[in-house]
């Protein structure tokens, strides 16, 4: 075994893998898209966004080049923009407030539920303000949030709700797909998501023929037809070759999120019984673990006892948006979201994907609990 530990690792995410298993398919993909060479907005667009919108149970996808832009899309599509308040979770990546800044709009951060790290439905009603256009929910972590109250709250208050399900691919909400609740859906595949790109690549998702026309305009430099511009558009297409990845890979979504979920329960096994807080799946819907994150007491030790065993884990995320330089405008202080803060030092995100092999789950589960093993009590 010592042996074996000086030489073994456990990646927090190695995405060769998935790749050597499908070579021959994607590379068949590929070299068809060159051969016919028709790179921008050839037909493996229009299959993927057909093949991705019944995936997700929605009536229409329109493909563009990265989460952020399906999200900015999807608000500019509303008319979102400057004056307007879009409230969303505190905990998120930067790019679902950004999507918000770039139109213009002003993101109004609420605090996470303590127990699925997702927004608080109770208190988004306090953050509404006749300046509210939209809500985000984010299916954080791919843990779909509480959409049956967010949309009553929105039905109630005229919203808009656009769901970033950038880590949630294939997830469920009391039987529902993410991306077929909200007004629209916005989706990433950046390389490391449940399903990735070969580079950035992202999708809009909904259920209005007359939304996705107009992101269809807004992404291809506003135009419907050649050089007709209706619109100050932009370019945010998706790409034809990612497309034509995506679709060899969308076939294997739902066994790769099976074997996520395995392994996030081998996980919460090997934890029974340690000081380790390990994720709380909700009872509504079905988690596909794009991240497995624990909380312990000590985060940096353990991080840093994980790595010197060549163990490598992320935080998702370590500073919360509203204490971002970036984001000083918006004039909030330590302690304005408590739990988003408390949990930004306690958050760790294991090694998972789905080609993680048993004994990779059990080194690591072994030695996280070696570590947090001698503390006597959890605060
Ligand atoms: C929650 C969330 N929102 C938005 C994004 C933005 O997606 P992208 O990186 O494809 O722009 C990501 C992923 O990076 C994300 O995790």
């Amino acid at each position: 075994m010592l042996l074996i530990e000086e030489t073994f690792k456990v990646p927090f995410i190695d995405l060769k893998p998935q790749y050597q298993a499908l070579a021959a398919d994607i590379n068949r993909a590929m070299a068809e898209v060159i051969e016919n060479s028709a790179f921008i907005l050839g037909s493996e667009v229009a299959l993927f966004e057909q093949e991705f919108a019944a995936y997700c149970e929605a009536a229409y996808a329109v493909g563009v080049d990265s989460g952020t832009s399906a999200l900015e899309l999807a608000l500019r599509a509303y008319g979102i923009g400057q004056g307007d308040e879009v409230i969303t979770a505190a905990n998120t990546f930067i790019a679902t407030a950004l999507a918000i800044s770039y139109t213009g709009a002003r993101p109004v951060p609420v605090d996470i539920d303590p127990q699925t790290y997702n927004i608080d439905v109770n208190l988004m009603a306090g953050a509404i303000t006749d300046r509210t256009r939209a809500i985000i929910p984010v299916h954080l972590y791919g843990q779909p949030a509480d959409m049956d109250p967010i949309l009553e709250i929105a039905h109630q208050e005229n919203l808009v709700v656009i769901e970033d399900a950038c880590q949630a691919h294939g997830a469920r909400y009391k039987g529902r797909r993410t991306g077929s609740m909200g007004d629209a859906a916005a989706f990433s595949f950046y390389p490391a998501k449940n399903l990735g790109a070969f580079g950035d690549a992202g999708m809009v998702v909904t259920q209005d023929e007359e939304i996705a026309e107009k992101i269809r305009i807004l992404r291809h430099v506003g135009q419907r037809h050649k050089y007709h511009h209706e619109i100050k558009g932009y370019n945010h297409r998706l790409d034809t070759l990612q497309a034509a990845i995506l679709r060899v890979k969308l076939r294997h979504l739902d066994e790769w999120n099976a074997a996520r979920r395995h392994h996030a329960s081998r996980y919460n096994q090997l934890f029974t019984g340690s000081l380790v807080l390990t994720p709380f799946e909700a009872n509504y819907g079905e988690h596909v673990y794009h991240l497995y994150v624990v909380r312990v007491e000590d985060r940096d030790g353990l991080q840093e006892h994980l790595a010197e065993r060549k163990i490598y884990t992320g935080i998702h995320y370590p500073i919360p948006i509203h204490l971002q330089r970036a984001y000083q405008e918006l004039g909030y202080q330590r302690g304005d979201f408590p739990i988003t803060e408390q949990y930004a030092d306690q958050i760790l995100s294991l090694p998972m994907f789905a080609e993680l092999t048993p004994v990779q789950t059990e080194f690591t589960a072994e030695k996280v609990t070696n570590f947090t093993h001698g503390y006597d009590k959890w605060k």
